[in-house]
């Protein structure tokens, strides 16, 4: 990928980078590049939130669950509502579909163009414990008119649809990594000047690698194909790393190469993770970065979604490695199945507003 013609220097802020990317695009109103100022800003917030989180009464369970019954921390919703709020203050949104939350979210800006997907806190059960977590959003272009709410079609969009998508990682430093289809760039949160610096332009992700990570406590329910895969990654002598926070997994695979696995299971018929908030962007950046991202036998991007919180199987990272597991699972349906599991009965959602 030639991204020169785009290329600005280490160092450059976010906020001239985004500004000077726009103006690549003659015919550009700016409102894409003010909703990724806005996610960054909320980012920025919920950065400082996370930093506090043993010192102020924000760590621990909030006391319900969100849709999916997943118990939910005060940080999720804590973040939810964070980046909610800038999405809405920023006006380029008319709609946010959030993990956090049973319905569609109407910001009451009809003239926004865009729809956003988003995890706001990716990582819960890593909050309590200093381990890295992070958020992940998509943005997509709505496609019903401007001047009312958006509709369920206008977030129902596959991958290949989406306009952006990135991720922030609240690791040993803040990082943001985004695409706008024209490569990826990665930027280190500098607290003391309160700004996000380029600091790892045009990423590209080694062909190959030596890492996997998948959560092998639910190997006895894994298909024989998966299994088999596992088998030739312990083979190769490849390191096994999970931490259990799919943006920090995913992040030192998009780094040094390897693959992330969350496939089906007992459990989690369909794969624990969420087409449109968690898979979908960072399928979006993996291929930007020249990887690849599948669900065992269909590229990511291509899956029309059926529902907001719909799970599938998640085969992603380096592009050989992923080629090399859907061989291993090719002749396994129950692995690559994407049957969309039913709605959820919500229970107790908060409404994050
Ligand atoms: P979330 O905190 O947004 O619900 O996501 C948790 C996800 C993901 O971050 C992680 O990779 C995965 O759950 C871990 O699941 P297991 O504990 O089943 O391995
Ligand atoms: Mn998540
Ligand atoms: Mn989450």
């Amino acid at each position: 990928m030639d991204h020169n013609k785009l290329a600005l220097p280490v160092g450059t802020t976010l906020d001239r980078f985004i500004m000077r990317k726009q103006e690549d695009f003659p015919y550009a109103t700016g409102e894409l590049s003010q909703l990724l100022r806005d996610i960054a800003l909320a980012a920025k917030i919920v950065n400082r939130e996370i930093n506090r989180s043993g010192l102020i009464d924000i760590a621990g369970a909030y006391g319900s669950q969100n849709v999916q019954g997943e118990d939910q921390q005060k940080l999720d919703v804590i973040a939810n509502i964070r980046f909610i709020r800038a999405l809405r203050n920023g006006g380029e949104v008319c709609t946010i579909i959030s993990e956090e939350d049973d319905e569609m979210i109407q910001t009451g800006n009809n003239q926004g163009k865009y729809v956003v997907a988003i995890d706001p806190l990716d990582g819960s059960s890593n909050i309590d414990v200093n381990v890295s977590i992070g958020t992940i959003f998509s943005i997509y272009r709505r496609v019903s008119p401007t001047g009312r709410e958006g509709t369920a079609a206008d977030c129902l969009q596959p991958g290949t649809h989406q306009v952006a998508a990135g991720y922030v990682i609240y690791g040993s430093s803040t990082m943001l990594v985004y695409t706008t289809g024209n490569g990826v760039n990665g930027f280190t949160y500098e607290h003391s000047l309160g700004e996000f610096f380029l600091s790892h332009p045009d990423i590209i992700t080694p062909k190959t690698g030596a890492i996997y990570s998948i959560n092998e406590g639910s190997s006895d329910s894994f298909s024989p194909g998966v299994a088999a895969f596992v088998q030739h990654c312990k083979d190769q002598q490849f390191s096994a790393r999970y931490i259990g926070s799919l943006v920090a997994d995913f992040h030192r695979n998009l780094l040094k190469g390897g693959i992330y696995v969350y496939p089906a299971t007992a459990k989690n018929k369909s794969g624990k993770l969420r087409l449109m908030y968690e898979c979908n962007p960072l399928a979006f950046i993996v291929e930007q970065a020249g990887g690849k991202s599948s669900n065992g036998t269909r590229r990511t991007m291509e899956i029309e979604p059926q529902i907001p919180h719909e799970r599938c199987p998640f085969f992603i990272g380096s592009k050989e490695l992923v080629e090399k597991a859907e061989s291993f699972i090719a002749n396994d349906k129950e692995a690559c199945d994407h049957t969309p599991a039913p709605e959820p009965t919500p229970k107790k959602a908060v409404a994050a507003k």
